[in-house]
């Protein structure tokens, strides 16, 4: 049987959080003695000599009526980093509990369960960038706290059959992690629809990509409440900048744009895939639910230089696992793929 309260750390379920003023009073009054604020100004204009909301209660608002999901399942973290990050410090026990990520996929994952003492345990994906759901059970053991499932999956762009996530849902005790930081740019639906159906179930997403807002730092996790509540209780109190949350509140009205934009970014993926799949150092061109293209060339790192030497960076990604040869490429400008196609036909075998 899940449960949040055996499963969080006792030092955590025993701790008192931190309270800071702006938890202790939130109402309006004349003057604001408490927080040891600079009283008499700023140093910056607009001014930011006032602490901000620590839970965002505004930002929360304007994000629930867009994604039909109460406040109460809504945690904003500086990035999904870190909101990843926190799970590891609820949750899993230094030294002694273990995740499974199922490589390739993205980094962080690994790089804080290494900062927390945490052991990773791998469940590679299978030949066609699918979830191995034997290897995961297999993995599974009684301090397997939690299961990372980046879908779309960065590196490799696809997204993981709904099905397969269904039953490591109904069939794994501890957290489900759903990593949806590209959902925006796929054709599959958010499993945010099913929060209420899994206690175990956490849903990461992000403004950093469809929203063009990655200078902001504003990633959110949607959960059940307690597992929010916990979020609350061990965050920096105040983890997201008054900046960052007045530019969020003004950025979630422009919806319109972000849904334009995320079009024209799907099309002109297709385009490049396409024009990509001509090219003659090009070996495969690997089908994207994201903003980005995985791309298997016959001989990367010379691609990748000589790109580099027309001012164009692409990422390596060929020491990963299954991505051996591959480049990861950005979705650029119509303008910015063209460059690319230009400096790709000019590289002889
Ligand atoms: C799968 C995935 N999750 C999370 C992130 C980081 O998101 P944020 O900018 O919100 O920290 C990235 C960034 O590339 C990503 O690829």
């Amino acid at each position: 049987m899940f449960s949040i309260d055996t499963l969080v750390r006792d030092n955590i379920r025993n701790m008192v959080p931190y309270s800071s003023a702006r938890d202790e009073f939130k109402g309006e009054a004349k003057i604001f003695l408490d927080a040891n604020e600079n009283s008499l100004g700023s140093s910056s204009s607009p001014p930011y000599n006032r602490y901000p909301d620590p839970l965002q209660d505004e930002l929360k608002h304007a994000l629930s009526q867009i994604k039909g999901i109460p406040s109460e399942h809504i945690f904003f973290g500086n990035g999904s980093d870190e909101c990843i990050d926190l799970l590891y410090r609820a949750f899993c026990r230094p030294g002694k509990d273990n995740v499974i990520i199922c490589p390739p996929t993205y980094g962080m994952y690994e790089v804080c369960a290494r900062i927390n003492d945490i052991a990773v345990r791998r469940a590679q994906l299978r030949g066609d960038f699918q979830l191995d759901l034997q290897q995961i059970e297999k993995l599974i053991d009684e301090n397997t706290k939690i299961i990372w499932i980046c879908s779309p999956n960065n590196p490799t762009g696809n997204a993981m059959a709904r099905r397969d996530i269904e039953i490591v849902l109904n069939n794994f005790e501890g957290l489900v992690v759903i990593d949806e930081a590209y959902v925006n740019f796929s054709k599959h639906k958010s499993f945010t629809l099913e929060l209420g159906e899994y206690p175990n179930l956490i849903i990461l997403q992000t403004l950093s990509k469809a929203w063009g807002l990655a200078g902001l730092r504003l990633g959110m996790a949607f959960a059940s409440k307690e597992i929010i509540l916990l979020y609350n209780k061990i965050k920096p109190p105040y983890n997201i900048s008054e900046a960052s949350q007045q530019m969020g509140l003004e950025a979630l009205k422009n919806i319109n744009y972000v849904n334009e934009m995320t079009r024209e970014i799907v099309e002109l993926r297709e385009q490049l895939l396409s024009r990509l799949k001509r090219i003659q150092v090009v070996l495969e061109v690997f089908p994207s639910e994201t903003n980005f293209l995985l791309v298997k060339f016959a001989d990367p790192l010379t691609v990748y230089s000589s790109l580099l030497t027309k001012g164009i960076v692409v990422r390596d990604r060929s020491n990963f696992v299954l991505c051996e040869r591959c480049l990861r490429v950005t979705v650029g400008t119509a303008s910015q793929n063209n460059e690319l196609i230009t400096a790709l036909s000019q590289i002889s075998t």
